[in-house]
């Protein structure tokens, strides 16, 4: 299959206005939005949404969340739409909040693996808005990367994974959050977070006072336990790289890096730090990249996808900061305790 190219910025209106298109008719879209790119498929038809999981190599039992462009087309994906959800929704939409509730009849169950809950989100950005709009139905769209790698930042990072394998990308240039939304469930008459994201824990219990958090978020599964939200059974965000995160308190945590990084050297293999401004100066005469600044986690969460992916990191191991789990530091330690299987030092 031929991959057709647009960018969003030079034509705003062609790669949407086929893009729409291709989504009606069954077809293949990836497109921008604030958190990560997205590959879409027309969400009220089951088929269309097969093709995804063929072309991420995604197994089909992880459900997809419908993106839409106006707040009320949520009625119609929901049996019925509780107040917190409305609360939620009036603060964060458009923006990277994605809420799991009770699906109505209308969602076929490829999008929802087989759940009666459906994942719901209203993007941030002006080209996925325009291309949902142009499609006239919600969208089901996952990462747009192939299944177990990091999620793509930029169209760049999608052709590596998806050229030729759909029909469309529309390149709005790189994504500002650079991690994925936060996925909230609402069932059972609480909200709790499945996944953290651009909208922390903080900011949502300013809006409806305290927030769960599932245990899978900073944790891996313990044999035979039911994953609350399907996408945690699997491996996620890998480089190629052995990903190992150092912890503890900053001098000690880059001792320990250092340390791990002379013994793997030693054994004859390559190694990267992703060092932070503030954390620079003890890594001098190693190689490493500044990532971001540890007191703005966003900078962080913002490049870790796309380092992953670029040439100049490439190396067998790369050695990572751990942060406080607070703020967007929730999101940052989620994506990277899960690339590194969990492995730290
Ligand atoms: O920012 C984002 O959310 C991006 C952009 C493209 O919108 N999308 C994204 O989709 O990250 P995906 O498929 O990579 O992640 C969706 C997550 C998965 O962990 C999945 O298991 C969970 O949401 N999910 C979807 N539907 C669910 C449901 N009904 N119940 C529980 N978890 C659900
Ligand atoms: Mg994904």
């Amino acid at each position: 299959m031929e991959t057709l190219y647009f960018n969003a910025v030079k034509q705003p209106e062609a790669g949407t206005k086929l893009g729409g298109g291709v989504i009606r008719s069954g077809g293949l879209v990836a497109f921008p939005t604030e958190t990560v790119y997205g590959l879409g498929a027309n969400g009220l038809d089951g088929e269309a949404v097969n093709k995804i999981f063929e072309a991420k190599g995604r197994p089909n039992d992880n459900p997809l969340i419908l993106h839409i462009a106006k707040k009320s087309d949520l009625k119609d994906l929901w049996k019925s739409v509780p107040e917190r959800a409305r609360l939620l929704m009036d603060e964060f939409w458009p923006g990277p909040l994605t809420m799991v509730y009770l699906k109505s009849s209308r969602v076929p169950e490829e999008v929802t693996g087989g759940l009666d809950t459906v994942a719901v989100r209203m993007p941030d950005n002006r080209t996925a808005l325009a291309l949902i709009r142009a499609a006239g139905v919600p969208i089901a769209a996952p990462s747009a990367n192939l299944s177990g790698k990091p999620s793509p930042t930029t169209a760049d990072h999608v052709k590596a994974d998806m050229n030729g394998r759909i029909d469309v990308i529309i390149d709005g240039g790189p994504c500002n959050i650079g991690v994925e939304s936060t996925v909230v469930s609402l069932m059972g008459g609480t909200v709790t977070i499945l996944r953290p994201g651009g909208i922390t824990r903080e900011m949502l219990e300013a809006v409806i006072g305290p927030v769960n958090l599932s245990p899978a978020v900073l944790a891996p599964l313990k044999q035979g336990e039911a994953a609350a939200s399907p996408g945690m059974k699997y491996k996620h965000y890998a480089p190629d790289a052995q990903v190992i995160v150092g912890t503890g308190s900053l001098p000690d945590m880059a001792a320990k890096l250092i340390a791990e990084y002379e013994r793997r050297e030693a054994e004859g293999l390559t190694c990267i730090i992703f060092a932070t401004e503030e954390t620079r100066c003890f890594y001098r005469g190693k190689r490493y990249v500044i990532i971001g600044e540890r007191k703005n986690p966003l900078t962080l969460c913002e490049s870790l996808f796309a380092q992953f992916r670029a040439q100049e990191c490439k190396a067998d191991v790369i050695l990572c900061e751990a942060l406080p789990e607070t703020d967007m530091g929730l999101a940052y330690m989620n994506r990277l305790l899960r690339s590194a299987g969990f492995k730290t030092i």
